[in-house]
């Protein structure tokens, strides 16, 4: 059950706070999509939205680009609840043949141990894009434990579980205008 106090947030038997605001959010999103338009000129990219928890941030991003953009969507996973379960999942890859010779962004809502890119990066790989580039809206350096090459980062966090603008909690709080974090613990 998901229920606001204030502006703490209550899921479940957890307490999450105001972590980064609506504007915060806006204004870098902004700074991305003026990177990510400026590194891709001339260049007719694929975006290709890892679901669920990219879809909100996607949604911003690609209508602040000033390229063309197509849009497609994968879906793997690797958590549940808070915590990695460690096996990938693959619920929807790649549209077999939509890669090939493209230049490929792929949009993240989040990089936590770098388990899921580092299976995911490999695969679409195989798919023969041109060039394919990552942009992730969130990045937990300290827990990260896999070499990934991260193009385009929007915000580097602490250790501690975050919610909504997309990215949930057992499914719960992805409808939240902004980033709350986990009170207390990881
Ligand atoms: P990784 O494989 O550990 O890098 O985790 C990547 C995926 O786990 C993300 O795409 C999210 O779906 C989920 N995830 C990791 N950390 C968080 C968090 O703090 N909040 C919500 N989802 C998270």
């Amino acid at each position: 059950m998901l229920s606001s106090e204030i502006q703490t947030v209550q899921i479940q038997d957890f307490d999450f706070v105001p972590f980064i605001s609506e504007t915060e959010i806006h204004k870098r999103i902004s700074e991305m999509a003026a990177e990510i338009s400026k590194a891709c000129e001339g260049e007719e990219i694929l975006c290709l939205v890892m679901l669920k928890g990219a879809f909100v941030f996607a949604a911003d991003l690609i209508r602040a680009l000033d390229i063309p953009a197509e849009v497609s969507f994968i879906r793997y996973g690797s958590y549940i609840g808070e915590h990695s379960s460690g096996e990938l999942q693959r619920y929807m890859p790649v549209e077999p043949g939509l890669m090939k010779n493209r230049h490929v962004l792929l949009i993240e809502d989040i990089v936590d141990t770098g388990l899921t890119l580092s299976k995911v990066l490999p695969e679409l790989e195989e798919e023969q894009p041109k060039s394919l580039r990552v942009a992730t809206l969130l990045h937990k350096p300290e827990v990260t434990e896999y070499d990934l090459d991260l193009d385009f980062i929007g915000f580097e966090i602490e250790n501690k579980f975050v919610v909504g603008y997309g990215l949930d909690f057992d499914n719960k709080g992805r409808d939240l205008k902004a980033v709350y974090q986990m009170a207390g613990g990881e």
